[in-house]
């Protein structure tokens, strides 16, 4: 460990007990922050560190970007890009609908990064209350665009109180990839104590950190998340403001994701999968910090032979592009050191983030429609996690002899 590591300490932003990092990924820029060539200069850096609190069981962030240098009108990622995710935000919008809102008068609906609306939309098209809290400018209008009634504001206590105020309490709040963003994660628990009607519910999803751990998926860790839960830590997070952990439903979104259903204490039962949950989690050693030590070496394995194979391939003259500027890969190409010589471009469907620079690497984003003009030799998969839909549309580019370099769970290259 390098001395910056050690110094490297704060308090548990859940349980203010004191806390140190067990890694550093090094000095990363904003995730999103895709650049022009003109702005390299003053590009922001950080020191992503991620900390382990043995107290509460929250994997955090020690130093976390200001929030309105990710969160913006620029704000690049637009949910509705992928047709999978799309897909799954639409079951998500209909389990809501057939187990907890019937019987229910007039319900309402907060959810909150509602982003372009991906998931409010259901509930908007059958004409059922609803408000989206979104703060980044951009993606809140397009959900206004489509009719979807969205506020741009970060939320907390006082929003939940303004909200109640104006609309009445909640039946149901949601919030997909959200959550681990927010850093008061005590004030957006009291805030959802508040709004919440007494029979309200809270569900949520994030990536899972028990599939973090176990595939080595070192990539959910940056700028935005600045926290990835476990539902030990999501019961211990949410406990204190009256709200019970009474669900859990394991999904395959964002390469292993859990869903979390809170409610107000005593209100409902908990499911048998709770305890169950918890038990898998203790015994995966999740409360345990040699569990991330072991992950910190785990990651430097990984890098290393990431960086083998992107040499090797480089020294062999071969072309190899990236496939997806996800906000994920920002980690691996500045953790691992990958640059332009590497790998050549990154293509991406996303029209704002095409033509620019990815952060930190700087390796330029293209259209789509360079990398099918001619297919490189090699596609570095760093949309992982959107694998099975891609593999399936790319067989073309496997056809033409193209090999896909994959680096979760391990680093190979695949047909
Ligand atoms: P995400 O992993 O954070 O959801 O970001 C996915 C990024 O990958 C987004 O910028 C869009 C891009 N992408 C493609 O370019 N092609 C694809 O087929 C898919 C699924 C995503
Ligand atoms: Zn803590």
């Amino acid at each position: 460990m390098s001395r910056t590591q050690h110094d490297l300490t704060g308090r548990c932003r859940v349980c203010d007990a004191p806390i140190s990092a067990f890694m550093s990924f090094g000095r990363m820029p904003i995730a999103n922050g895709f650049l022009a060539a003109e702005e390299i200069a003053n590009e922001y850096f950080f020191e992503l560190a991620p900390a382990f609190c043995s107290q509460c069981s929250m994997f955090q962030l020690i130093e976390q970007p200001q929030p309105d240098k990710m969160f913006h009108g620029q704000y690049a990622f637009y949910s509705s890009t992928s047709r999978y995710m799309q897909l799954h935000f639409e079951a998500f919008a209909k389990a809501v609908m057939a187990d907890v809102l019937p019987g229910r008068a007039d319900p309402f609906v907060v959810e909150l990064g509602s982003n372009d609306g991906i998931m409010l939309r259901h509930f908007y098209e059958r004409g059922i209350r609803h408000l989206g809290v979104e703060p980044s400018q951009n993606v809140a209008d397009v959900a206004r665009g489509r009719g979807i009634r969205t506020i741009s504001a970060f939320f907390n206590r006082k929003l939940a109180q303004d909200i109640v105020a104006e609309h009445g309490r909640a039946d149901v709040m949601l919030a997909a990839n959200v959550m681990c963003h927010i850093p008061d994660l005590p004030g957006v628990a009291a805030g959802a104590r508040h709004l919440l009607k007494p029979d309200g519910v809270f569900i949520f999803e994030d990536p899972y950190l028990g599939d973090m751990i176990a595939k080595t998926s070192y990539d959910q860790v940056y700028d935005e998340h600045v926290f990835i839960f476990s539902a030990t830590s999501i019961a211990r997070a949410f406990a204190p403001h009256g709200l019970e952990l009474v669900d859990v439903a394991p999904q395959i979104t964002h390469g292993g994701s859990m869903r979390y259903t809170l409610a107000p204490k005593g209100s409902r039962p908990a499911s048998a999968r709770v305890a169950e949950q918890l038990a898998k989690e203790r015994a995966q050693g999740l409360d345990r910090l040699e569990t991330y030590q072991r992950f910190k070496e785990n990651c430097e394995h990984s890098r290393a032979r990431l960086m083998q194979t992107l040499e090797q391939l480089r020294k062999q003259g071969r072309r190899v592009v990236g496939y997806g500027a996800t906000s994920k890969s920002t980690t691996v190409t500045n953790y691992c050191g990958i640059t332009p010589q590497h790998v050549e471009f990154i293509s991406d469907t996303t029209p704002i983030k095409q033509g620019k620079l990815s952060p930190g690497a700087h390796i330029p984003v293209r259209p789509y429609d360079e990398f099918t003009r001619a297919y490189p030799d090699y596609a570095l998969l760093f949309a992982w996690n959107h694998a099975a839909e891609i593999r399936e549309k790319e067989q073309a580019f496997l056809a033409a002899g193209g090999r896909w370099i994959v680096y979760v769970p391990d680093v190979k290259v695949v047909a």
